[in-house]
């Protein structure tokens, strides 16, 4: 028996403009619709944009908007441990280059994840994810990148993979964030070069699908940025790359002629940057989250956007920069900061962040044939950043399944 489950009667819900799309550039954001629907789910999958009379399992969905599960391409997941000490001598004045110089940062995590058991990992990375997903979050990415030696990054690629036993999420993507700060006794280069020593075998016995760095003053340059370009291509990974992020080190040109699928946090590009970003079938991923609570500048969101670029939010969750898992406070923040509207912050955390994780065609917008991901809000999509910090989720589906039901919702579900 086929398990069936209907939204049904909500006020709106949000599709794309015609099916089948990998990702949506940003100048068409509004050619997302926002119609009365109902969305029908059996066996995992969006079989219908109607009510399933024949359901057994049905969600009341009126006043309310749904929108596909949300799609958190860029996070820290699995870490160890918080900072919260640093981001109060963040927030007094002391800059995160000295933090980091002077033993905190990346390697403070690094010490804690070396620290910490497995079971402790996967116990704080499970919570957080049971988080995520009471924030609409479906499907997400794992990085390593605090493992800092040979073994820490295979250890944190290991617990990422152990993760997805352990999380409500369908969908969970690997990233190995191979260079994220020079270990104690290496130089860059050094580093790099155990870096390509160590690809083959990430690439032969880990899930990872995409190799990643830090490009900056504190950590590796477009130097690395290139060869890890090479490495990516050479072993069929996707390349991600964390730039300009404090300072402009003009590495999108780099991570253009490396082939990268996305380029993240962007806070510092150089506007003659925009166009061949917004040109080019590479993912402008923008961390408002991580902006915002380090007092970073704005990334250039609008020209982006009216460039055309393939638009991209994510919280960035991780210890440091980011401890933030909600997407719709992302969503708030990216309204506010960079000047986008309701339709253009919510496709960059749905379709296109599902591009990014090269999962568009399996989840990322409401569409016949895709896996029944979706989320109910009791707002109208514009109130989401509007009323900013109100939780907006009243229900999420996760592979068809009513994964997760706000206590004031429950009297909308008939058939549990
Ligand atoms: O994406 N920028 C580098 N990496 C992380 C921060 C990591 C940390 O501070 O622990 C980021 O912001
Ligand atoms: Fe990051």
């Amino acid at each position: 028996m086929a398990t069936r489950l209907s939204i049904d009667g909500a006020d709106a819900v949000l599709r794309p403009p015609e099916d089948g799309l990998p990702h949506l550039r940003h100048d068409r954001a509004a050619h997302l619709t926002l119609e009365p629907g109902s969305v029908a789910c059996a066996d995992g999958t969006i079989v219908a944009l109607d009510v399933d009379d024949g359901a057994a399992l049905r969600f009341d969905a009126s006043g309310c908007t749904v929108v596909p599960g949300l799609v958190d391409c860029h996070t820290h997941l699995p870490f160890a441990g918080w900072r919260a000490r640093e981001y109060e001598m963040k927030v007094t004045g002391v800059p995160y280059e000295e933090i980091a110089r002077s033993g905190g940062g990346i390697a403070a995590s690094a010490r804690a994840l070396a620290e910490a058991t497995d079971e402790a990992v996967l116990t704080q990375s499970r919570d957080l994810a049971g988080e995520m997903l009471r924030w609409g979050t479906t499907t997400f990415e794992t990085k390593s990148g605090y493992g800092l030696s040979r073994d820490g990054e295979l250890r944190a690629l290991r617990l990422a993979d152990a993760l997805r036993e352990r999380v409500p999420q369908p969908q969970v993507a690997s990233t190995a964030l191979l260079a994220h700060a020079v270990p104690a006794g290496e130089t860059a280069a050094s580093w790099m070069d155990a870096v390509a020593d160590l690809v083959p075998e990430v690439a032969a016995h880990t899930p990872a699908e995409a190799l990643d760095l830090y490009v900056e003053s504190i950590a590796f340059d477009n130097d690395a940025l290139a060869r890890m370009g090479e490495l990516a291509r050479a072993h069929g990974l996707a390349l991600r790359a964390h730039v300009e992020q404090f300072a402009c080190h003009r590495s999108v040109p780099v991570a253009l002629e490396a082939g990268a699928r996305s380029v993240d946090h962007l806070a510092c590009l150089h506007p003659d940057d925009v166009a061949p970003l917004a040109a080019a079938e590479c993912a402008a991923v923008l961390l408002p989250g991580a902006e915002h609570l380090g007092a970073e500048a704005v990334a250039p969101g609008r020209a982006l956007a009216d460039a055309g670029a393939i638009c991209v939010l994510a919280s960035d969750a991780n210890p440091g920069t980011s401890p933030i898992v909600s997407l719709p406070l992302i969503v708030g923040l990216a309204v506010r900061r960079y000047g986008w509207t309701a339709r253009e912050a919510f496709l960059a955390v749905t379709l296109n962040a599902a591009w990014v994780l090269g999962r568009s065609a399996v989840v990322g917008s409401i569409e016949v044939g895709k896996r029944a991901d979706l989320v109910v809000l009791d707002v109208p999509l514009d109130h989401v950043a509007y009323r900013f910090g109100h939780h907006p989720v009243l229900a999420v589906v996760a592979g068809g399944e009513l994964a997760w039901v706000r206590e004031d919702a429950r009297a909308r579900v008939r058939g549990a």
